[in-house]
């Protein structure tokens, strides 16, 4: 969906500044510049809502979950499942025990991963969407290092998201489990997931979707969609770092042997045996991050607030905004750039090196990320070594493209 920029900034039906002054980071000085903070898909920055959720929780309500008698633990535990049950609605979960709290998507899909260890055997296939995150590849290689089952990359088409021919030839393969990206970091290409997992379900495959950057930008149904895992971080969508969701249809997340045993998530223990308890508890061993998960049900609360289609156009918006103004700047490569593309642009100045370009900007005030981002074998096929990637949240505005493009600007006629 392309909007003009200005149609959504000057006839804006919705206070934008008013959402962005929700975060109180992003109102400083770097050295004698504004920041601009274009790295959302690294990770976001964090509303008021958030933060004081996390520190009224340490301040009123410390104590661990589950465990004791006293009122302190039940008020924490009460805060924590009802967050479980926050994003169950969130994501249209059939049950709360689908929802599994985890540290973030890479602790998710490697508690996949292994957990898939006795159900798969050699010469089993994996299909991995091959513009994934490594997060969504090393847990899949070390699942076949340790079985015999063997990887296969699903191509790309011209849009640089997967091509659907050659996924389906792949799935002629008969694979037992498929792995994709719903947006991709590196270049924010987007895979039709929902089209993607009922092919794959035809020839019998499970199916892992990385929503990792997804979440935050799209209204993800996990029922629609239908997959039989669906993984993201807190972090990403404006919640803190240390939690994130693994999500699984009940009876495949139950077949999942556990990652991590220990506390909590035992049903009895003894010198010769443990029996493991019931979902979702079998899959939460250990304390967890309970303040992260208060903090996450503080975003859900506040994105549900928000009026999200009007945000989602912005959003747009201002991705084709930036999108029009690099290609105007002259001597860009831009990657993978489609007007479908989510939150993210991929680009190169000429031939210069990508870190180069990130630190000028840097001293200009301005965040990007620079590098591989955690795809180098999509580098690889790009014949690349990185490039520079900036990203978009909720907050950000049009100034923000605006400094960037000047920035930029100012970093071509330098090294140029
Ligand atoms: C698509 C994708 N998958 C997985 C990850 C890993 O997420 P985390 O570092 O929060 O575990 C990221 C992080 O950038 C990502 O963008």
């Amino acid at each position: 969906m392309t909007v003009p920029v200005d149609t959504v900034l000057i006839n804006n039906a919705f206070d934008h500044q008013a959402i962005r002054s929700q975060f109180p980071i992003l109102d400083q000085q770097l050295d004698d510049n504004p920041l601009c903070y274009l790295d959302t898909a690294a990770t976001s920055q964090k509303p008021v809502c958030v933060i004081e959720a996390m520190t009224d929780y340490y301040q009123h309500d410390n104590a661990n979950v589950h465990r004791a008698a006293h009122q302190l633990s039940a008020r924490a535990t009460a805060s924590y499942e009802h967050v479980r049950n926050q994003v169950k609605q969130f994501i249209n979960a059939s049950r709360t025990e689908e929802v599994i709290f985890t540290h973030g998507t890479t602790e998710s899909i490697n508690m996949v991963a292994a957990g898939l260890s006795k159900q798969l055997k050699a010469n089993d296939i994996i299909l991995v969407d091959s513009a994934a995150h490594h997060a969504n590849l090393v847990p899949w290689q070390q699942l076949a290092k340790n079985t015999g089952a063997v990887i296969k990359p699903i191509p790309l088409n011209e849009h640089l998201s997967i091509d659907i021919n050659a996924y389906s030839a792949l799935l002629s393969l008969k694979p037992k489990l498929v792995a994709i990206s719903h947006v991709t970091n590196a270049l924010g290409s987007v895979n039709d997931v929902s089209q993607l997992v009922e092919l794959a379900q035809q020839v019998g495959a499970l199916t892992l979707v990385d929503g990792a950057q997804a979440i935050a930008h799209i209204d993800v149904d996990v029922q629609q969609i239908n997959c039989d895992f669906y993984v993201f971080s807190g972090h990403k969508m404006y919640g803190p770092t240390g939690v994130g969701i693994l999500y699984g249809r009940y009876a495949e997340l139950d077949k999942l042997e556990p990652l991590l045993t220990g506390g909590e998530m035992i049903k009895s223990v003894s010198f010769d045996a443990t029996t493991f308890g019931e979902l979702p508890n079998k899959l939460e061993a250990g304390t967890p991050a309970i303040s992260a998960v208060i903090g996450l049900g503080a975003a859900i609360s506040f994105i549900n607030g928000l009026p999200k289609a009007e945000l989602l156009a912005h959003e747009q918006s201002l991705l084709s905004y930036l999108q029009d103004e690099l290609r105007n700047l002259g001597d860009i490569t831009l990657i993978g750039a489609t007007a479908h593309n989510i939150g993210v642009v991929a680009f190169n100045l000429a031939q210069e090196h990508h870190q180069d370009v990130g630190i000028l900007l840097d001293q200009q005030g301005i965040a990007v990320r620079c590098g591989h981002h955690c795809a180098m074998p999509l580098m690889q096929q790009l014949n690349i070594k990185g490039c520079c990637r900036a990203s978009i949240g909720l907050y950000t505005n049009k100034q923000d493209i605006d400094l960037f493009i000047t920035a930029l600007g100012n970093v071509k006629e330098l090294l140029l």
